[in-house]
This record gives structure tokens, C-alpha cells and sequence, in this order.
């Protein structure tokens, strides 16, 4: 049974001409009110992956009613697993004690959808000695390659046939054994292959280079539950010491901190004032910073996080994006939006994805003034110096914006356009607007509930 909203089923990067895909937004209105953020998408969908390395039960408790919930999901059935998912409560319930081969028409059809089902591979190299993954889908917002992946599981036993013209093909008729592995960058993607793929592998498995994103420690915790032993070393090297069987879990996810931050963003693009239930410090320090540097106002309560302007003008900043600590990738795009009404000159430099400025052509049509360079601008050792990509931006404020017809790109750059068109003046049409389901949980209903004046 699956109790969650159905969400509209659109492509991943296709531009909608569905009368129903367009929001209509009469901007210029600031934002005011308090929303509910419940668990991040990018642990939610991991730990239900993690649920199939053991027969038996897991719970997941305060899970956002998300498309990529229902791709998991999906792709969990078809693998013979049990899965229910009450929507309101925000529960998922996942008995794995059955798992049989999915056929490949039947995993195809999920083709595109997402990129988790990569991280199925090692889970089901346990438990049926093969796996099947479909061509991966997720924001264009770079190459996205998943060589590290691969080389990742077959440095613990592992065959990969890339023959299939849908998919991967992999094997592990004798199970995985311990490896060691040091990842070239510390991918988030590429560390969670690991740790899913080596908690069950025979002996010791040493991961340096690793990513340790709250989401990341949040995923080893629900291993821990498991049964599995895993230790992190304060040079981001992960020590796995396999064990033979694991048990289910229960779990409450963390926040999700990328929405959260998209809503601190609206706010204060909108000279706005929103109380975000459900957001923590910890994990956002480093988002809080940047906030306030900004010129916002926050105050941190037991219950969330309130974010406002506080009037007057907001300050330029200089950020460059980075892995955990650092300033989150997926943070810059809102952000961006509000910085087109800082008083100056800022500057973002983005070492982590190749092409992630491609949201801001429409805001630049909206008004802004924004450039982009293929230089390095920053200080943080970036892989895409001397390469041909334009990834930093320097934004120039403050610039009224003006609405107008939108292409929602991705899902981050997406919800950046839905801020942009909010803080501008006159209507906007947003469409393409159901890619955004794709992380943000009812945001439509927490858009009412702010104010905005949406259709
Ligand atoms: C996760 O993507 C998130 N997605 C992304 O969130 C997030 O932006 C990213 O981590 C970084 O924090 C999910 O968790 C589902 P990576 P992931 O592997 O794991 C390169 C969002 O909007 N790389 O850390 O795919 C890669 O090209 C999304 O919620 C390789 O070269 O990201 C990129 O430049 C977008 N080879 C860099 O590493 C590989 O095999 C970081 O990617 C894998 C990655």
C-alpha cells in the first residue's frame, strides 16, 4: 500500500507543455509564516536502499512525501520487498525478508528516474549474488559520471558488465570481499556504494577520500542499528569490518538542511519572514554563517529555525561550494537568487559540479545581473581549473526583477526560479513545476501558507 499524494509522474528534464505543470505566481509579495520540513530526501532514499541488506523489518519514521520516495519504492517492489508507506504520519515500513530478481523490462521502466538505484548494487549482490541497475537518471547538472562506483565494487569482487544497452549488469556469485579503496574525491554517491557494499563483504574494508555528510553519518548510524561496524577516522578514511548478517532498523531521518536553506533563501529574497519547523543548527553552520554575513536574521528554537530580513540592504559575499564541512552545492542556487538583491558585488565559486550555473540565463532575463566565468574564482583547490566549464558566477546587485515565463531546469535550479519569481515584480508561469516534487514536499501547500499568490 502507498498512502503518499501521487505525485504527477513527469520525465526528469523534460519541459512541460502540461496546462496542469504551470504555476502562476503574482510576485513582489514577501513570504511570512512558519512550514514543516521533515527528513532529507538525499538520507530518506539511502536508508530505504539499506533496508534490503537484511530479512525482516525496518521503520522509517518522518519521511517527506517526495517523488523519489515512490521511485525507492517502486524499485524495492518490483524486488519482491514488502514496502507501506503512510504519507501523513510519515512513516515507511519495509520487510525485506523476501527479495527476488526484478526482471530488466520491469527495472527499465524506472530508467531516468533517479540516481539511487546505482545503490542497489551492493545490497543485492548480497542477497541474490546479482544485480541489475537501469540507465540513471537525476538533475543534468554536470557529467555525473558513476565511474568511482563501479570501480568501487569491483575492488570488492565484483564483475560489471556494461554491455547492456539499459543498464548495468553486475555479479558476485561468491559474495564481496574487504578491499582497500580511496576514492579520487570524496564523492557522497561513491561513499554510500561503499559502506552498503562492504558491511556485508568478508573481513575489512578501508575507505579514504571518503564524503562524511550529515547525510552519510546518518546512513551509518542506521547501519550501526543493523548490526554492522563501521568507525570514521578524522582524515574521512571509514574502517568497515564485515560482518555476516544484519537485522532491520528503526530510524527517524535527520532534516532535510537543503530545504530548510531553500527556505531561509526565499525569505530573505523576499524580504520576507519564515519559521522553518523541523530545521537543526549542527548540520547547518556553515549555511548560517553565509546567512548572516548576508545581513539575515535567524534565532535558533527547539522546535526549528526562524529566518528573516530584517530590512535595509543585504551585503554581497564571497562562497565557494565544497563538500561536508564546506558550503553545499546544493545550497548556491537559492542563495544566488537573494544575492541578486545584496548591495554589491558577490561571488560564487563551484567546485563541486561542472555545470550547476545554468539556472541563472532566466534570472538574468528577469533582471539580474549575473556573469559567468570558466575561471576559478576562489581559493579552494577546484578539478574544473584550466577546464572548459563556466563555473563561477559573480553576481551584481541590488537588480529589480521583473516576472516572466520560466523552464523549470533541475530541481534545485527549479525552486530558485520559483524564489526569483516570487520576489519579482508582476506574474510569472513556472513550468514544468512537478520536477520540483522531486524534493520539495508540498511546497504549493507550504507556498499558500506563506502568503504567496500562487495558481
Ligand atoms: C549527492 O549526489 C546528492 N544526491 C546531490 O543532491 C548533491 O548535490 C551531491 O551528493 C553533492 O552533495 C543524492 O544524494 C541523491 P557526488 P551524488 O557523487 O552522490 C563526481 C539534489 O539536488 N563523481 O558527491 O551523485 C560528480 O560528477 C542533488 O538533491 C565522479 O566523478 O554526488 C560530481 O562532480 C543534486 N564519479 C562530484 O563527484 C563518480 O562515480 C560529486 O558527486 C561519482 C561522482
Amino acid at each position: 500500500m502507498d498512502s503518499f499524494k501521487k505525485i504527477p509522474g513527469q520525465e526528469e528534464n523534460d519541459v512541460s507543455t502540461d496546462s496542469e505543470d504551470i504555476l502562476h505566481v503574482n510576485g513582489g509579495k514577501p513570504l511570512n509564516g512558519a512550514i514543516k520540513v521533515r527528513g532529507a530526501k538525499n538520507f530518506v532514499s539511502k536508508a530505504m536502499v539499506a533496508a534490503l541488506l537484511a530479512p525482516g523489518t525496518s521503520v522509517l519514521k518522518n519521511v517527506p512525501e517526495i517523488r523519489d520516495v515512490h521511485v525507492v519504492s517502486d524499485l524495492l517492489r518490483l524486488h519482491g520487498v514488502n514496502v507501506n508507506v503512510d504519507g501523513e504520519k510519515g512513516v515507511v515500513t519495509i520487510d525485506a525478508t523476501h527479495v527476488k530478481l526484478a526482471s530488466v523490462a520491469d527495472v527499465d521502466t524506472l530508467s531516468g528516474s533517479s540516481r539511487i538505484p546505482i545503490l542497489f548494487s551492493g545490497p543485492l549482490l548480497h542477497r541474490l549474488g546479482e544485480a541489475f541497475i537501469p540507465a540513471l537518471g537525476g538533475c543534468a547538472i554536470g557529467g555525473r559520471p558513476i565511474d568511482f562506483h563501479l570501480d568501487t565494487l569491483r575492488k570488492l569482487g565484483a564483475t560489471v558488465d556494461k554491455e547492456h544497452k539499459d543498464g548495468i549488469h553486475i555479479t558476485a556469485p561468491n559474495g564481496l570481499t574487504g578491499a582497500k579503496i580511496h576514492l579520487p574525491y570524496p564523492s557522497v554517491g561513491a561513499t554510500e556504494q561503499t559502506l552498503l557494499a562492504a558491511v556485508l563483504a568478508e573481513g575489512k574494508t578501508e575507505l579514504s577520500g571518503a564524503a562524511i555528510e550529515p547525510e552519510i553519518m546518518d546512513l551509518v548510524a542506521v547501519l550501526q542499528k543493523m548490526g554492522a561496524i563501521i568507525s570514521v577516522d578524522v582524515d574521512r578514511t571509514f574502517r568497515i569490518e564485515g560482518v555476516k548478517e544484519l537485522k532491520g532498523f528503526t530510524h527517524t531521518s535527520l532534516t532535510d538542511r537543503i530545504e530548510a536553506a531553500s527556505w531561509a533563501s526565499a525569505a530573505l529574497a523576499t524580504r520576507g519572514d519564515i519559521f522553518v519547523k523541523g530545521a537543526t543548527q549542527p548540520e547547518m553552520m556553515t549555511f548560517l554563517n553565509v546567512f548572516r554575513k548576508v545581513g539575515g536574521e535567524f534565532d535558533v528554537t527547539d522546535k526549528g529555525i526562524r529566518f528573516w530580513h530584517p530590512g535595509g540592504d543585504l551585503k554581497p559575499v564571497a562562497i565557494e561550494t565544497d563538500v561536508h564541512p564546506g558550503f553545499m552545492t546544493d545550497w548556491q542556487q537559492p542563495l544566488v537568487v537573494a544575492l541578486t538583491q545584496a548591495n554589491g558585488l558577490s561571488i560564487v565559486h563551484e567546485t563541486v559540479y561542472e555545470n550547476r550555473f545554468g539556472f541563472t540565463k532566466p534570472l538574468v532575463q528577469m533582471g539580474a545581473t549575473i556573469q559567468l566565468y570558466r575561471e576559478c574564482l576562489g581559493s579552494l583547490p577546484c578539478r574544473f581549473q584550466q577546464r572548459n566549464y563556466k563555473h563561477s558566477a559573480v553576481i551584481f546587485g541590488p537588480t529589480p526583477l521583473t516576472g516572466r515565463d520560466i523552464d523549470v531546469p533541475d530541481l534545485r535550479g527549479g525552486f530558485s526560479h520559483l524564489i526569483a519569481a516570487l520576489a519579482a515584480k508582476g506574474p510569472s508561469n513556472v513550468h514544468g513545476i512537478s520536477l520540483i516534487d522531486r524534493g520539495y514536499a508540498d511546497f504549493r501547500g507550504k507556498l499558500r501558507q506563506l502568503g504567496a499568490d500562487i495558481d
